[in-house]
């Protein structure tokens, strides 16, 4: 999709297809208000605008449309209409909501070029985040997997969204899109990945398009086998591994946006690329939808991907440890009993709860980064699902301040997360008979105590984890990956690289 900020003059501006709000009037039972762009349209139609909406087909609520032909005194050639709501200022997500739905008319009625006069009634100091959701929601809907279907959808027709802006608005909208345009190649990135099946992408298939990333975004890119893993004792990690023929990955990919001696932020993500459950094997229902078990490696692909677009002034570690979980012979046996890189111990009580066998080893090598904060991204349990459904990712921290930045970040781009404890009340449904640590806590709170066996291996720094095994895939209308939580891994690296320039700027 080619974005350009534009300055024309919205009547005499040639466009196959010109985008602008209406409101819902609430005073009123069918009225509608224009919003500037329409007025000035309707003024230069000598009120045809107004005659037509007189007749009330539309009502101006969110996402309402209505597609118009020869409206005169306009050099466009239609004119789209689209509800902004009731309220003065468009609330972010309802304009999403708005966005979406006029591209979805554009692609429908394969509508090459259009052009979105929709900023005028956004306060200025608004215009670069209401340009940057222009971006993303354009994306959003235009967004189509088509990797391995041999009939292919067709991809949509739209190319090019031209936005109007008034000249001195101009820098902030681009800066806008520019960041709309990053944050929606990482989270379509991830999607894709994560829609993939599980006989494609394999750990290996992810660590190649890692090396990918090394070359298009210049990321450090590194790759552990598994006989290096064997070197740094990665016990547990390797574990999971054992029950598959496909060779686990360790993916390291590093963006270095500020200067050398600046601590990291390092993503971690679990990449199970596909996981049966090993020999406590999962049912057979829905056990495809396994295949997104590696969404918050995905994730972590997709926050790189953004952040080095947008070139913060961070540096990044991602780490992504992958593998299957499959029944084998040589697979890990409920009882077995495993030593982590840090020396713990762990008895597998379920060899279904593999996320965290592969996570705790990846949390001790990140040590090795001295990273500043640790925020880690896991489908882990499908208790967090029941705990808080579809809408809010589970968020565990040991550290309130670190929580709270998340938990702004997702509120602010509508990825939300809740937060909930990680008391050492819980960590004690981890006690093993015959281990350190045993791999299940019960059947009760087994999102906490997931999240309380991750915590025993991120003593050392400050640490969060965000499960989002009710967040990363939908599993109807329609099914697929959502790229969820990459808009709010972006948002709170946006967050503190503004911090950190701020702190910088006056020191
Ligand atoms: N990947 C699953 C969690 C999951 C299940 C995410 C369903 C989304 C939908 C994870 O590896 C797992 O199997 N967890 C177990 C843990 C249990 C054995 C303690 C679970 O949630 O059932
Ligand atoms: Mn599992
Ligand atoms: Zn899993």
């Amino acid at each position: 999709m080619n974005f350009k900020v534009k300055t024309a003059n919205l009547v005499k501006l040639k466009s196959q297809c010109l985008v602008v709000g209406i409101f819902k009037n609430p005073g009123k039972a069918k009225g509608v208000r224009l919003s500037a762009s329409a007025e000035r349209i309707d003024s230069s139609a000598s009120g045809q605008l107004q005659q037509i909406l007189n007749r009330g087909d539309v009502d101006g609520g969110v996402g309402s449309t209505l597609l118009l032909y020869d409206v005169q005194g306009i050099s466009a050639s239609r004119l789209l209409l689209v509800g902004l709501g009731d309220k003065e200022e468009c609330p972010r997500n309802d304009y999403r909501k708005a966005i979406v739905a006029a591209t979805n008319l554009l692609v429908e009625r394969k509508i090459a070029s259009a052009d979105f006069a929709i900023l005028d009634s956004v306060s200025d100091s608004h215009i670069g985040d209401y340009a940057r959701q222009i971006a993303e929601a354009v994306h959003e809907a235009t967004y189509r997997y088509r990797e391995t279907q041999s009939d292919k959808k067709p991809m949509p027709e739209l190319s090019r969204i031209g936005v109007l802006v008034n000249r001195r608005d101009t820098d902030a909208a681009q800066m806008g899109i520019d960041r709309g345009i990053a944050i929606a190649n990482g989270v379509s990135f991830t999607k894709t990945v994560a829609n993939l099946p599980g006989n494609i992408c394999t750990p290996g298939y992810l660590a190649d398009r890692a090396r990918e990333l090394a070359r298009s975004h210049g990321l450090k890119v590194s790759v552990l086998e598994e006989k290096d893993m064997e070197k740094l004792k990665m016990g547990s990690l390797l574990s999971v591994s054992r029950g598959s023929r496909e060779p686990a990955k360790l993916i390291t990919m590093e963006y270095r946006g500020a200067s050398q001696d600046r601590r990291p932020i390092a993503l971690i993500g679990k990449g199970l690329t596909f996981d049966a459950g090993g020999i406590s094997l999962k049912p057979a229902a829905q056990m495809d939808e396994m295949k997104y078990d590696m969404c918050g490696g995905a994730s972590v692909f997709g926050a790189l991907i953004a952040a080095s677009e947008m070139k913060l002034p961070l540096n990044i570690v991602g780490i992504v440890p992958s593998s299957e979980n499959l029944p084998d012979g040589a697979a890990n046996k409920p009882g077995d009993i495993v030593t982590s890189m840090l020396g713990k111990t762990i008895e597998i009580l379920n060899t279904d709860a593999e996320g965290r066998l592969i996570l705790c080893d990846a949390l001790t090598y990140a040590k090795k980064y001295d990273p500043e904060s640790v925020v880690d991204i896991a489908t882990l349990t499908g208790a967090c699902i029941i705990a808080l459904g579809h809408h809010a990712s589970g968020l565990f921290s040991n550290s309130d301040s670190l929580a709270d930045e998340l938990l702004a970040a997702g509120a602010r781009v509508d990825d939300r997360a809740w937060r909930l404890p990680v008391w050492d009340s819980y960590t004690k449904q981890l006690k093993s008979n015959f281990a350190d640590l045993a791999n299940i806590g019960g059947r009760s709170a087994g999102a906490v105590t997931a999240a309380c066996f991750l915590q025993e291996f991120a003593m050392d720094y400050s640490w969060a984890h965000l499960d989002v095994a009710g967040t990363a895939w939908s599993s109807s209308s329609p099914k697929g990956a959502t790229g969820r939580p990459v808009p709010l891994l972006v948002e709170f690296l946006i967050r503190r690289s503004e911090a950190d320039n701020a702190g910088s700027g006056t020191s």
